[in-house]
């Protein structure tokens, strides 16, 4: 395991970084170039852990796809260009990676066999796995096929219209891929609106969809044919630096080229709420994806209420935002955000266990938690990622804070999504 130790920087943070790609955009850039026919280039792709068990997933399915740091070649031959794997497919840590492959393999005429690590064996799978089952996929694993390793032995599917009992992108996606190969239309409607990536990706490979609401269908049938990709900054990883830039005082950071989806969004409105000084430039759309140049600077915070529809908007921003309204005045209150439970790790535990290390007055509820600040941090002590990315990030942003050093635990696990995060929080210390 690796530890590192954060010394607090509070006499600002200044400088323009630009954040790595986009996870869930480079996820679905391999993904489809692999159902494609023809060859798929992507630009601006994510190295990070979960991206490359991604790629090492259709290799094994016998998909011809070279990777040099941010650019993918993906030589893709249809569905029908897909081969049994002769060994398991192992997705690491991703949750995007085992969903959305689900519903892929779902369809193929072969058996293939998922594991990930501890924390995907952890992870709902029936979510996604009893809609493809319903589908005509078999399906087996631990739990009556809701936890890996998973077996799947997929063929000929017939559409669905499916009524999804929460809000998850994954799941959506998984169902709408297993639609293309399925005979007739496949629907999915969601409770609330969720990253639409996969929507946006797919008619740019040349797939009809029809959007109706919170409804998407697809018709069963469809080619895709491969594209060049170019893969926006994650907003998600920006977020790490958008916080720090508010909270950390004497700071003015610029975040070059971030994906601002307004489905990914969210985390932009509840910094504008909380009175943050933020500046969006360069608006313009790439690769079907809206981008812009943000630019934040020091602000003085008022805590706020976040729920209901936002909270897909900003699922996985949500323990960073716990460690801004730490420094916000008043009470800030993190709702209907049940699903934090089943992210890498318990998030609603993690967040709360590792912040009241800090000394922040935290505390958990059911379906989020309820933070009171501002409150100073305290250093001296050793916090844990938990092998959690985003925690691992958000106490290290926490830490520029404190008092005194704070020791991260388990640092290793940032790789999954921002393998440059420590060299660009650096590189903003030394500016
Ligand atoms: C993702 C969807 C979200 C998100 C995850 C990436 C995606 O998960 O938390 O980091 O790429 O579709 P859920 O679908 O479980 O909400």
């Amino acid at each position: 395991m690796e530890n590192k130790t954060v010394t607090p920087h509070a006499k600002g943070l200044k400088g323009t970084i630009k954040v790595p790609g986009d996870k869930s955009i480079s996820h679905r850039a391999v993904m489809f170039g692999a159902l494609a026919k023809g060859t798929t280039t992507v630009e601006g792709f994510l190295p990070g852990a979960d991206c490359l068990s991604t790629i090492s997933c259709f290799q094994k399915l016998g998909v011809s796809i070279e990777q040099a740091e941010e650019r993918v070649t993906v030589k893709g031959k249809g569905w029908d260009g897909l081969r049994e794997a002769s060994d398991i497919l192992d997705v690491g840590n991703s949750g995007t990676t085992t969903r959305l492959i689900l519903g892929i393999l779902s369809t193929l005429p072969f058996h293939s066999v998922i594991i990930g690590d501890e924390s995907i064996g952890k992870r709902p799978m029936k979510r996604v796995t009893k809609p493809l089952k319903s589908m005509g996929a078999q399906i087996d694993g631990r739990d009556h096929g809701n936890l890996t390793p998973l077996s799947i032995r997929g063929g000929q599917l017939k559409g669905i219209d499916f009524h999804s009992p929460v809000a998850s992108a994954q799941m959506k996606s998984a169902i709408l891929l297993a639609g293309l190969r399925a005979e007739g239309k496949t629907s999915v409607t969601e409770p609330a609106k969720t990253r639409d990536h996969t929507e946006r990706m797919l008619e740019a490979f040349g797939v009809n969809i029809e959007k109706d609401g919170l409804t998407v269908s697809i018709e069963g049938g469809q080619t895709l044919t491969g594209q060049h990709v170019v893969v926006p900054g994650d907003i998600s990883s920006a977020a790490f630096f958008l916080v720090a830039g508010a909270m950390v005082p004497h700071s003015r950071i610029t975040l070059t080229n971030v994906g601002i989806n307004p489905t990914r969004a969210g985390i932009l409105e509840v910094l504008k709420q909380m009175g943050a000084t933020l500046a969006m430039e360069n608006e313009r759309v790439q690769g079907g994806e809206p981008v812009a140049d943000l630019t934040i600077e020091t602000s003085v915070l008022q805590g706020v209420e976040i729920g209901g529809d936002i909270i897909p908007r900003l699922i996985d921003e949500i323990p960073i935002i716990a460690v801004l309204a730490t420094q916000a005045s008043g009470r800030t209150v993190i709702k209907d955000a049940e699903e934090l439970k089943v992210k890498e790790t318990n998030r609603i535990d993690t967040v709360v266990s590792e912040l009241t290390k800090l000394g922040a007055s935290i505390h958990a509820t059911d379906d989020g938690m309820i933070i009171e600040g501002p409150t100073p941090l305290k250093g001296g002590v050793t916090v844990s990622s938990h092998g959690d990315h985003r925690i691992g990030m958000a106490m290290a942003i926490a830490a520029l804070l404190a008092e005194k050093p704070v020791t991260v635990e388990g640092t290793e696990a940032i790789a999954v999504s921002y393998p440059s995060f420590f060299d660009h929080l650096d590189r903003l210390k030394s500016e």
